[in-house]
This record gives structure tokens, sequence and C-alpha cells, in this order.
């Protein structure tokens, strides 16, 4: 397990950087991620480099025995770049040229911004890239971060432009897909394709996702852009990485983590409890567990997002919070213990590394209220106590960092899916992200580990396998799906599924599409519910009860070919008022050795734990603990980890006995 800090040398007087260092390495740190917004000092002006700083602060590190992550820093470019090249600035959707004085502020697709990058980047690995101090890469910073995602200028354009004719060939393809007969559409020439932003109505719904679509692929060759140089230039030794973002959605990470050496992540969990961007439901309470640390379910789904980015290789936090941060509605401080948490949650998580954000409070610009591990005065804050608090556990966190990650269920996940449910939710509050949500935090109450997959990956070592939004759907999955079951896998199917193609188009087949004869059901309407509008249900499973909310399918059990061996479709659950109360609501099929269930409306979280509960004693998958709200298990080897996120003690029953552990406390049995 290596921890690390950020540090901004060129923030702060030359003659305190030795002084730094050593605290550093006093604090049991080994990893210093640095310029990864240093452009203006690295190049004050076009062709004029001045490495002498970073050539120093390098050697200053090094000597206390750190080791470097250097970033190349066009998250940013500085002023004269800007001033000189417009045409790198991005144009939002409102069709306004952002203006510099932050960051950000370029579009990948601009051809100048791609030569300058390439400069950039070519003169830090060719000095770089061999240095013995070097660890690794990182690329840029939080691609999208800020709302940059999308870009909608003539670069863009032209470029979607290009994509398109890649995909579709020919006019008449590309007017299919997208049914641009409706509203006189109808495109004659590629040149007659705009971005979709500015229209006056809402744009076409294809026509968006196959532009969410580009622009991520617009990052990927991007980021691909700055990948080919390093790969080119520096030793084997060194790794290359970049850094993603804890709950972003807006790019393919699946995508952009197929060509790093792993995924590493920002991760603020008082942060994200706070902000807006909170996955609970509106209208639900959201549970305060301790305000200043967070919601454990919520920083857990960050983390098993990206350790499911990429499954071969754990992953690393390149940022964690170890103080208040500056963008949250209160930013609370925090106490002590709780970076040791924080800390151990990631580790439990499966990451490898955790490099803190950042080494001190910064006296000016933007970041100033954000904390560090030393305080604005280089007093000691915090973070740094817990560093030395947790010297004593080092060798027990390095020996689990060895031990992988262990998870026997897989939720899937999928931006088609995600994007296309963004742009038509059909229901104020439905958010593929939240849905997801709710099953992962119901299997985390229930003590059952689980990794978050692509549509693509290999399920065969999964006991139960929750597609909870597979709304975009192709045949090849169904019938990966239908393999899976038959090989004896438990599948759960949430609303929804099997609605639409690739195109963004609905099914003219009945629903669920694809999925029909694999779940062995119609579903023959479906009502999105206002709040405050339920439909009463009754089921065979224990604690499967209470109303269906915000959406809900009416069922129909298929009857079974007569060539099929399986039996008929089981109907575990079924509406008792309401306009489907002639209708299953839960129905589960049979197929060879394993089963598909469809569960036909959006189940609160006690309604999801009973499901769960049931299923998963169906698929023989143990619990690790059962837990009270608040503490959290995860399993890496043979090494069972208990995290408790409350401020009272918490006792949880694991393998045969009663362990307590203490608030905020951590326990590795
Ligand atoms: C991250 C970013 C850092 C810093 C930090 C503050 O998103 O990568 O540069 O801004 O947030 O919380
Ligand atoms: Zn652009």
């Amino acid at each position: 397990m290596k921890l690390g800090v950020c540090y901004y040398p060129e923030h702060w007087p030359q003659e305190r950087w030795p002084v730094d260092a050593s605290l550093m390495r006093q604090a049991g740190l080994s990893l210093v991620r640095i310029a990864d917004f240093a452009w203006a000092v690295m190049e004050p002006r076009e062709g004029e480099f001045t490495w002498d700083w970073l050539d120093q602060a390098i050697e200053v590190l090094a000597a206390e025995g750190l080791w470097i992550v250097l970033c190349t820093p066009t998250a940013s470019p500085p002023p004269w770049l800007c001033r000189a090249y417009p045409d790198i600035l991005p144009v939002d959707a409102q069709g306004r040229r952002r203006r510099y004085g932050s960051r950000r502020h370029y579009c990948p697709n601009s051809p100048t911004y791609r030569q300058h990058t390439q400069r950039i980047v070519t003169a830090m690995a060719s000095r770089y890239g061999n240095h013995p101090a070097v660890l690794g890469w990182q690329v840029d910073n939080e691609f999208g971060c800020h709302d940059t995602a999308r870009c909608y200028c003539e670069a863009c354009a032209s470029s979607f432009r290009a994509w398109l004719k890649a995909k579709y060939g020919t006019m008449a393809a590309l007017n299919d897909a997208w049914g641009s007969i409706f509203w006189s559409q109808v495109y004659n020439d590629w040149s007659e394709i705009e971005p979709p932003n500015l229209t006056v109505a809402e744009p076409n719904p294809s026509h968006v996702l196959d532009y969410f679509r580009f622009s991520s692929d617009s990052y990927l060759a991007y980021q691909q852009l700055q990948i080919s140089i390093l790969r080119s230039q520096i030793s084997e030794a060194q790794t290359i990485t970049t850094n993603f973002m804890s709950q972003f959605s807006d790019l393919d990470y699946y995508d952009l983590a197929a060509p790093l050496d792993f995924v590493s992540t920002s991760s603020y969990p008082t942060g994200h409890a706070e902000s807006r961007s909170s996955l609970y439901m509106p209208s639900a309470v959201q549970p305060v567990f301790a305000y200043d640390v967070g919601d454990p379910y919520l920083t857990s789904l960050g983390h098993a997002l990206m350790r499911g980015f990429k499954l071969q290789r754990p992953f690393w936090i390149m940022e964690q919070q170890c103080g208040n941060v500056n963008w949250a509605a209160y930013n609370t401080g925090i106490r002590p213990g709780t970076v040791r948490l924080w800390t151990w949650h990631a580790l439990a998580s499966g990451a490898e590394a955790v490099i803190y954000f950042r080494w001190r409070a910064g006296l000016f610009a933007q970041e100033q209220f954000h904390s560090g591990l030393l305080h604005h005065d280089a007093s000691l804050a915090v973070g740094y106590t817990d560093l030395q608090a947790m010297q004593a556990e080092r060798s027990l966190m390095a020996e689990i960092a060895l031990a992988p990650h262990q998870a026997q269920v897989a939720l899937l996940l999928d931006y088609d899916s995600l994007w296309a449910i963004r742009l038509q939710p059909h229901h104020r509050d439905f958010e593929f992200m939240r849905h997801l949500f709710v099953y992962y935090r119901a299997l985390q109450r229930l003590g059952l580990p689980a990794d978050i997959v692509s549509v693509d990956a290999d399920l065969s070592s999964y006991k139960l396998v929750i597609a909870p939004t597979a709304f975009l759907a192709t045949e090849q999955l169904a019938g990966s799906l239908k393999a899976y079951a038959e090989a004896g896998g438990t599948l759960l199917f949430g609303v929804r599924a099997g609605f639409k193609t690739m195109d963004n188009q609905v099914t003219g087949q009945p629903l669920p599409g694809h999925f029909r004869s694999l779940t062995g059901l119609t579903v023959w309407d479906w009502h999105s519910l206002p709040q405050g509008v339920s439909y009463d249900l009754s089921s065979t499973i224990p604690g499967l009860n209470g109303p269906a909310t915000l959406w809900a399918e009416a069922l129909a059990p298929d009857s079974p070919a007569s060539s099929s061996s399986d039996p008929k479709p089981q109907v575990l659950a079924h509406y008792t008022s309401g306009p489907f109360n002639t209708y299953a609501a839960l129905v589960e099929q049979q197929r060879k050795a394993g089963r598909a269930f469809y569960l036909g409306w959006y189940p609160d979280d006690a309604q999801a734990e009973a499901l769960l509960a049931h299923l998963a004693s169906q698929a023989g998958l143990q619990s690790l603990a059962a837990l009270p709200d608040g503490l959290v298990a995860f399993k890496r080897g043979a090494h069972l980890i208990l995290l408790n996120f409350t401020d009272t003690p918490l006792q949880a029953t694991a393998q045969g006995r009663s362990i307590l552990v203490g608030p905020r406390d951590v326990i590795v049995v």
C-alpha cells in the first residue's frame, strides 16, 4: 500500500521544498504527484522551456526517497497560448466561447491544441521519460470536469461529421438511424449536420446520443495522443494513468480505462455527500452517518466503479480528501481518525495507493479555502496527524494491498443506456446511476460485495448479475446473458430493460424486446408514477412488500414454447391495486441450470434489500457479515475488513461471532 500527496512546488519558495520533502517522508509517504497545472512555469512563452525548477523539485523530493508521479499540464493552457490561438478555447452548449482564467478551457478536437499538446508532452517525456525517480505519468487531469465533456465549436462540428460518416457510411443510413423524417429533419449531405445544441425545441435524441458518444471518443483520442507520445519515449518501468472523477458519467470510462496501465480517481467523500448529485431519491430522507465523514455507501459506489473500469489492475486514489473541500455546500472540517478511515475504505475497496490532496493549504487563488495535510501556516493538520497514527498499521495495509478484492455479484453499467435515460427520463427522478445505487446500496447493507462491470465483461465468475436498467439492448447482449443464466447464474433485470435499440429508437418488438424469451414474460404496459401515487403489491418473498412507486410495469408471464424444457415462469409478486391489479410485478424464469428474474417496478431501499437477500440465498451467496446501518464490510484475500462510519460503537455478526467496531474505527478479521 503506497501513500502519497499532491504537491505544487511552484506555489512555495524553493527554500521550503526540502522541509516539505522531509516532513512527507516522516509521515510515511512515498509518492508525490506534481505538475498537473504547471504549463505556464514550464513554458512561459512559446518554445521557451524552463525546466530548472522542475529538475530541482524532483531532485529535492527524490533525495528523501520519494517517487514522482508526473502530470502532463494540459488541463490548463497558459494565457499566451489562448491569446495566440483562440481557436483552442471550447464553446459551451449555449454557444459561448469560454475564456481562460481558470482551467479546462480547451477543445480536445482543436487541431491547434493537439499540436501544442504534442509539443509540451514530447518535451516533458524526453526530459523525464528515463528519470529514475519518476514512477509514472498522469495524462491531463479530470477530463470533462466543470461541464466540459462536450464542446460545440466548429472543430468539433467538423470532427463530428467525419465521425458520423465513418459510422454510417451513407446519408440514408444516418437518416434511418436518427428517424430524421420526424419534424422534417432529413439530411441530404454531411455538411448539413450540426452539433445538437441551440435548437428551439429539444433536439433529436438519436442525434444527441451520437454526440455524447462522439464527445467521449474525442477525449479518448485526445488521451491517446498523449499516451502514444509517452509510450514511445518513456522507459518501460514508468506507468501511465489519468485521473478520473468519482460519480462522473459524461465520458465512457470503460473506453478511457482500456489503454491506461491502471485507473486512478479523485475521492472527496464529504463533498460528494453534500453535493446536489446525491444518488438518493429526492423524496428520501438522506441518512447522515456523521456529518463530517460522508456517506459510506456513496463512497463505496465511487470506489466500486473505479475497480470495475479495469478489473485486472488495482486502482489508485490520485486525490484523496484530507480535510475540508472548498466546492461543496458547507465544506465541513473533518475530525481526527477520518483520513485513516477513508484510507482504509479505499484499501478495502481494492485500491493499491492513496494520494492525498493536497500537501499544504494554498495561500492564494481559487482553492485557498481547500485544506491540505498541513495548514496554511505549515503547522500539522488532522490529515498529517492521522498519517502518524497509521504508521503502526502500515505493514498490515501493505499485506492487504497484495490480496485480491473479492465480489460474487456484478451490476451492469453501460453508458449508452445511461445517456439515453438521461436524454428521455420520462420521469423527473429516473436516473440510471440512482437506480443502480438502490441495488448497490442494498447489496452493501447485506454484506455482499459487488463489482460494477461493463456489458462486455466476462460474467462467469459471478453468482448473481444485476442489470438495473438494460435500456438499450442488442441481440448479442441478450445472448451472453442467456448463456450466463443457462450455465447456472442468477440474473436480475430491473425496469425498462430491452426498450430501445442502439440507435436510441424504441424496439418494435413486444417488451422487454431482446430479453423477452430469456425472461419468459411480456411487459404489457408501463406507468410513470408521480410522487404520492403508488400501486399496492403482494409477494411470496419474505419482506418484499409495500407499494410500487416511481415506475411500474404490468408483466404477463409467457407460456413456454412446447419445444422448451424450461418450466413455466413463476410469479413471485403481483399488483393488488391500481390499473395493473391483474398483472405480475416480479417473474422468475428458470433457464437450464440458472434463472432470470424481472422486477417490474423501481424498488425502494427496503424492497431492494428483501429481494436481494432472497436472490442471494437462491444463488448460494454467503454474506460477509450481518451489518447495522453505517457499518460496511469488504473482503480482500482472506481478510475481512469492517469499517464503522458512525459515532457509536456498532456490532457486526460475522463468521459465527459478534464483533464490536468502535466509532469511526476499522477492524480487520
Ligand atoms: C479535483 C481537482 C484538483 C482540485 C480538487 C479540489 O477535482 O483535480 O485539482 O481542484 O478537485 O477538491
Ligand atoms: Zn470543440
